[in-house]
């Protein structure tokens, strides 16, 4: 048995420990907010925080999250809409949305490190997560949003 603690609550998952954190998530757990997208760590679908950082969870191992907090997206707000989920919702970012988990864990990572980022700042830290939509944009003007809402500028 690994015991993992996802969104405050723990867990203990009877399988090995090479298999994926995505994969404990998703078919285990039943949190599907992160997705399967490459598979490789490429493309920023299945992206989750692991104590504070934003992890690709297709190849993060379960038996090196054991012991630290993982945190979904159904886990960002602590029971109401995250800034940054409401900046995404008042510049209606997603197009298909599979990519857009992805995107705001990993947005809620840049705020962390970089309260006020600039586009530069946005374009380094989100570089890493593709959307096949093109969304890049709306992402940008979120990001500023979801900035100012937080006490950046
Ligand atoms: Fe469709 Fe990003 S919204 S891949």
């Amino acid at each position: 048995m690994i015991e993992i603690t996802v969104n405050g609550a723990k867990h203990q998952v009877d399988v090995v420990p090479e298999m994926p954190l995505l994969w404990v998530l998703r078919d285990e757990l039943g949190i599907t907010s992160p997705k399967y997208g490459c598979g490789i760590a490429q493309c920023g679908a299945c992206t989750v925080q692991v104590d504070g950082s934003a992890v690709r969870s297709c190849q993060a191992r379960i038996a090196d999250v054991a012991g630290k907090q993982v945190t979904t997206l159904e886990g960002v707000g602590k029971g109401a809409l995250h800034p940054v989920q409401q900046a995404w919702i008042e510049h209606q970012v997603p197009q298909c949305g599979y990519c857009q988990t992805g995107q705001i864990i990993q947005a809620i990572a840049l705020l962390e490190l970089i309260p006020e980022p600039t586009d530069e700042d946005i374009n380094n830290v989100m570089s890493g997560n593709l959307c096949r939509c093109g969304t890049y944009e709306r992402i940008r003007v979120a990001i500023h949003a979801a900035a100012a809402k937080m006490g950046g500028k």
